[in-house]
Parts: structure tokens; sequence; C-alpha cells
């Protein structure tokens, strides 16, 4: 089935704040690659006139990545506006008009999903949604009630197909790269599994607060805000089974089963903290139960995972800001009289650097009858003309290529994962800013060989036993 590329973007949310720390700096980028030529149509109600846009579309540019006179004057050349109220049939009448010929637009509603309703009710009484795709940004609802809901809701104008959710974190190269980097490397297929893996951790720290989002953050917690989405998907890519083809729906069948194979949380799987402070954050509740942060214990009852624990962490006002992903193989049986080999393990960084390292176990250098535990790294940092994540999945959703976007089967899978514990949520428990949580964490939830802190300077030394 051929995808054709869509001849215009209509942005819901122009004048927001998505807009402008990700939509204005990707679009930027696709025009100064070449890779935008269709109108572009912001929509919003600011009270705004298409000079005002341009001028906030500059600001966001100077301020996230830097302006390309070029680029910039072929944005704003395209670049068209809508000032309206979502509920007012006109601001549809006027995105038609602006839409003249285009037959194939996407829709992307860069707004809060309690307006998706209207917005797509509109979009279909308009005859604007014929033919279109719909991009829409996490949160896929709160729970797995309302994300069915929300999913009934798009499905009655917009086909499967022709629904694009967003994920930013399956845009991020190192965590779509952890897929090619699974199934084009014969040395590591023999390994991937129970036999050899004693668990995995996956952590995303994040050293800073909540960051004027209190309001939001109040009605969402790590769980939902990160844990359901963006780390299951790298779970996802570091367990699924090597894909029958390289289409958008192979590659999303065998994340789908990955999540299928996966046990509901229990709340003893689960510690849930808040750093100390977040209650006196503008929009939080002052005796808030929201977690900032969150570490939970996952099985995978497939043939290739059963047994093997699956260790997920994340929060706010952590020591480091990171994401990072230990995979820990099995303990050789000690062979020499006097060594105690650590355990080997491979390592991924996603942010704020890219790499890929092997812990390995040398002969130490000083007492011989000591192993020293060394990492061999290939590592980067990303460069200044590499894709965003947001600007390839902006991209990918234009050019009809839904790879890198959630599926609602794995939507639903996701929440019924965490389903239990949002109900009846375990205690909140408080943690100084700046540590790795609160302090039980370890004991409750514990790796074999302890959590492997993410370490920012240099490689070779490794926290605890990675
Ligand atoms: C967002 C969350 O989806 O992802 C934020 O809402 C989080 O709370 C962010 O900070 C992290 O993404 P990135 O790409 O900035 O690491």
């Amino acid at each position: 089935m051929s995808n054709p590329h869509s001849d215009a973007l209509v942005f819901f949310g122009a004048t927001g704040d998505l807009a402008f720390k990700k939509i204005f700096p990707s679009l930027h980028a696709m025009a100064k690659r070449g890779h935008l030529g269709v109108p572009v149509i912001g929509v919003a109600k600011a009270n705004y006139t298409l000079d005002q846009l341009k001028e906030r579309a500059r600001a966001s540019v100077e301020q996230h990545g830097g302006l390309d006179p070029a680029a910039f004057e072929k944005l704003c050349g395209l670049l068209r506006y809508v000032d309206g109220d979502y509920s007012d049939p006109a601001t549809f009448q006027s995105i038609r008009q602006q839409l003249g010929s285009a037959r194939q637009p996407a829709h992307y509603l860069a707004i809060p999903s309690a307006a998706f309703e209207l917005v797509v009710e509109k979009l279909a009484e308009s005859g604007c949604a014929d033919n279109a795709r719909v991009i829409i940004e996490k949160p896929f609802g709160h729970d797995l009630a309302s994300a069915q809901e929300l999913n009934r809701l798009l499905l009655g104008t917009f086909d499967e197909r022709a629904i694009f959710r967003v994920d930013h974190y399956l845009g991020k190269t190192p965590v779509y790269n952890m897929v090619s980097f699974r199934f084009l490397n014969a040395f590591l297929e023999p390994i991937w599994n129970r036999t050899h893996v004693e668990s995995v951790q996956i952590t995303m720290a994040e050293a800073f607060g909540v960051q004027g989002r209190g309001a939001f953050y109040d009605q969402t917690g790590t769980i939902r805000d990160v844990i359901q989405n963006h780390l299951f998907q790298v779970l996802a890519n570091l367990a699924m089974e090597p894909p029958v083809g390289t289409d958008s729906e192979a590659v999303r069948d065998e994340k789908v089963k990955v999540l299928k194979s996966t046990q509901p949380l229990t709340e003893a799987d689960l510690v849930r903290g808040q750093f100390r402070g977040y209650r006196n954050e503008a929009g939080v509740q002052a005796d808030s139960q929201v977690e900032t942060f969150a570490a939970l214990k996952l099985e995978i009852d497939s043939w290739r995972w059963k047994g093997v624990p699956f260790y997920v962490r994340a929060g706010k006002c952590l020591p480091v800001t990171c994401t990072e992903i230990v995979v820990r193989l099995r303990q050789l049986p000690t062979m020499y009289h006097g060594f105690d080999p650590k355990r080997n393990y491979l390592r991924f960084r996603i942010s704020p650097d890219i790499a890929i390292a092997f812990g390995v176990n040398i002969m130490g250098t000083g007492d011989q009858t000591l192993s020293e535990s060394v990492e061999i790294m290939a590592s980067r940092h990303p460069g200044a003309d590499e894709q965003d994540a947001y600007e390839r999945v902006l991209g990918d959703a234009m050019d009809g290529d839904a790879t890198l976007f959630a599926r609602q089967d794995y939507v639903d899978e996701a929440w019924r994962i965490v389903d239990p514990v949002l109900k009846n949520a375990a205690p909140v428990h408080e943690y100084e800013p700046n540590t790795w949580g609160p302090s039980g964490v370890d004991q409750a939830i514990l790796p074999p060989g302890g959590w492997a802190n993410p370490m920012m300077a240099g490689a070779q030394e490794r926290s605890g036993s990675a």
C-alpha cells in the first residue's frame, strides 16, 4: 500500500507551549533539510495575526536550536494562520479555505486532550477530516477505560491507519537504533534470553522538577507521564522478537506481543516517591499523593524472558539527567581461585549522550589475583545536524509511516499493565531532591547486584556492580 505524503499540515495549538518548544523548531529543521514543501496552517484562539505567529515562530526557533535565515524564510512562506474558537464552525470553514487544493492534510492536535473531541467532531463536520491523517500527543487517556473511549472517538472519524499517536521517545535515534543494533549483530542473539540475561534495568533520571507544569503533573504522576509510554516503548524495543518484515505493522505486532506477555503490576512490585518541596509547586495540591518517582519490577512471561526481572525507574529531582539501560548477564562460576568476576553487562545510554557499552572483566594491572571491570564503549554526542525526535516523528506522520507511533492495541496493553496500581496506589514516600528516590527503594525493589546509577563523567568507573 502506498502512503501518499500529506499535502498540508494543520496544527492546532499554534500559539501554545508544544508548538513553541517542539513544532516550530521541527518545521524549521525540515525546511532546512528540504523536507518541507506543503502549506502549514497554524490554528489557535489567541487574537494573533499571521505576522505575530511568524514572530513567535522566530522566537521559538532562536531559542530552540538557532535560526537559519533561508530555512526560516521558507517556513514563513508556507505558514498560514487561522484564529478562532474550536467550537465555532467558522474556524473550520477558514481552515477549509486555507487548505485550498490540499486533499490529504495532516491535522496535528497539539492541544490538551480535553479538546480532542470537539476538534475531531468539527473536523468531520467541515469535511476537513476527509482523507486526512490525525496526529495526537500523549497522554492517550489516563487509564485503560479512558484510552479506549478516546480511541472510539478517533475511530468515529479516522481509520486506525490514519491515526498517529506521538510518543517522541520512539523518534529518538538511540531508541530506534536499539532495534537495529539487536537485529543487525550476530553476537547478541545467542545471549539475548533468559539463559544468559540475569536482569534488565531501565532508568530515566531527571535532575529537574516539574518546571512550571505542576497542574498537569499533579493530574498525571511519573507512571502516566513517562513509564506507561516512553519507558514501555524502550522495554518493548529491548524485549521484542525479530519482526517478520520491516513494515510498520510487522514491527508494531512484535511490540504488542511483549506487552501482552507482561504481567499486570502489583503494589508489591512498586515503590512510589515524591520529592520534598513538590507540594509547594504552583498547581500542586497541598496534600498531593502524586508520585514524582517510581521504581517497579515487571515480568515478561514469554519463551525468551520468563524469569528475567525487568526493573524500571524514573523520577524528577534525581542527582543526574540521564536515560540508560543496563542488561546484566548471569554470573560465571568462578574458575580461577581468588577471582571475583563482576557480571558482564550491556549498557545503552539514550541521553544526554548516546552510548553502547559492554562491561567486561580483565586481569587487574596491580594485584594479578584481582579482576578489573572495564567497559568497551562506542559513544557520541548528538550532532547539531541530527534529526530531533519531533522532527523525525512529524516527518514520518506526514509520510504515513506509522512505525514510530503507538498503535491502539499497544496503548491498551500498556494501560492494562499499570491500571491496577493506578487504582490502588501504593503509598507515596518523600525523598530528598538530588537523591535516588525514597530511602527504602533499594530494599523494596532490588535488582540482583543493586541499582546501577548512571555515571555522568567517564565510562570507566561504574557505580555499584553494574
Ligand atoms: C515528556 C514528559 O513526555 O518527556 C516530561 O511529559 C519529561 O515530564 C519528558 O521531562 C522527557 O523527554 P526528553 O526528550 O526531554 O528527555
